[in-house]
């Protein structure tokens, strides 16, 4: 069983809905967790942590305003984050052609910081017909045996 931070970057609402059924598949598979849905660095655990960052993209190529702050703290810490693995679900639009940098660029940011990658970040495109909730509650079942 693993502890949980998911790190919810969202402007317009909907990535909050995909870390919510991403929270309730964790806790379905045995998992603490803890949702922040305004994201305070200082406030996060990050001893012996996982953590998931939900974050769609905004602007162009940008992080949503709430996380901003964040990413802002995260890049500045002198902490040390090395016993963090982490996870990305990105939120985005593929006729952008940022598609999904934010989710893209904390990912390298994490890593930078010297945090391990569990495995590759999941990208949703919301121009397609598709169901993001169920297509993340899905990849997390499926990578189960890693987290
Ligand atoms: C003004 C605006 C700018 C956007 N810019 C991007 C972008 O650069 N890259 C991308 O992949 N998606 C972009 N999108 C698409 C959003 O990421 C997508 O609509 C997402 O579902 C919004 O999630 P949210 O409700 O959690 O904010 C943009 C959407 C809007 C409205």
């Amino acid at each position: 069983m693993s502890s949980y931070q998911i790190i919810v970057g969202s402007m317009l609402g909907g990535t909050e809905y995909v870390a919510e059924a991403c929270e309730e598949t964790l806790n379905e598979l045995g998992h603490q967790t803890l949702v922040h849905l305004t994201p305070s660095f200082k406030e996060i655990n990050t001893k012996d942590q996982h953590w998931l960052i939900c974050t769609s993209t905004h602007g162009a190529g940008d992080y949503p305003d709430n996380i901003q702050e964040f990413v802002s703290d995260l890049t500045n810490t002198d902490q040390d984050l090395n016993s963090i693995k982490f996870l990305v679900i990105g939120i985005g639009d593929t006729n952008y052609d940022t598609f999904c940098y934010a989710a893209k660029n904390i990912e390298k940011l994490l890593i930078s910081k010297g945090c391990k990658k569990i495995t590759d970040a999941l990208t949703l495109d919301m121009s397609e017909d598709i169901d993001p909730e169920d297509l993340s509650q899905r990849w997390i079942t499926e990578i189960n045996d890693l987290l």
